[in-house]
């Protein structure tokens, strides 16, 4: 399954990717709301993961191509927290974009189109996206694909250790329109 929009196509994952994808990874300034840059290992596995479960269940976290612009610049799709916290199981929309791609409107272009998949063809009633309280950018993409957040829904991120700088999380929510 592959979705496209007027500029992107997200599209199943290629060998060719994990390169690219390595390299975003290992960027500070991308990986600035997690707890470290990724190793090229730690990559490729993400990269795998992602890549085995669309080829499984046909959707996912896609690689995300800039038609006539970039054949890869990152990924924006849908995921299951593998964490248990107050509103899972849950269907997360999420998006990580190499800096060079940043500030263009992507990650909200492509995120629209994903949360139309999720409704129209998966048939959710509602997605779900958390970041870190700090991830501005993060969170105005939620806010431009009109998520909405309720304090009550903060969470402490049960991966990360008490005391962790980046452990409160927030909670977006997107029903069904
Ligand atoms: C989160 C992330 C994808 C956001 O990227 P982004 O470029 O800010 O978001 P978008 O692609 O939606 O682009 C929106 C920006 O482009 C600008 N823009 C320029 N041209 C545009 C266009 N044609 N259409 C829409 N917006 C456009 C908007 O004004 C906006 O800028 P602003 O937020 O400064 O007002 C990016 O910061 C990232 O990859 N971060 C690292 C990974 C990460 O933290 N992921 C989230 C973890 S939960």
């Amino acid at each position: 399954m592959e979705l496209r929009t007027q500029r992107l196509l997200l599209r199943p994952w290629r060998d060719d990717d994990r390169e690219p994808f390595a390299e975003l990874n290992a960027d500070p300034e991308v990986m600035r709301y997690f707890q470290a840059p990724l190793t090229r290992a730690q990559s490729d596995a993400l990269a795998e993961r992602a890549g085995s479960t669309i080829a499984e269940r046909g959707w996912g976290l896609w690689a995300v191509e800039a038609v006539d612009v970039a054949p890869f610049i990152g990924f924006i799709g849908l995921a299951e927290p593998r964490f248990e916290a107050h509103f899972t199981p849950a269907v997360e929309i999420g998006w990580r974009l190499a800096r060079a791609h940043w500030g263009r409107g992507y990650a909200t272009e492509g995120a629209h189109a994903t949360a139309a998949f999720a409704f129209d063809e998966l048939g959710l009633d509602e997605i779900v996206s958390f970041t870190t309280v700090t991830n501005e950018p993060s969170r105005r993409v939620m806010e431009r694909l009109g998520m909405t957040h309720d304090e009550a829904d903060d969470f402490e991120h049960p991966n990360l250790a008490p005391g962790d700088p980046l452990r409160t999380h927030v909670l977006y929510r997107l029903r069904r329109g």
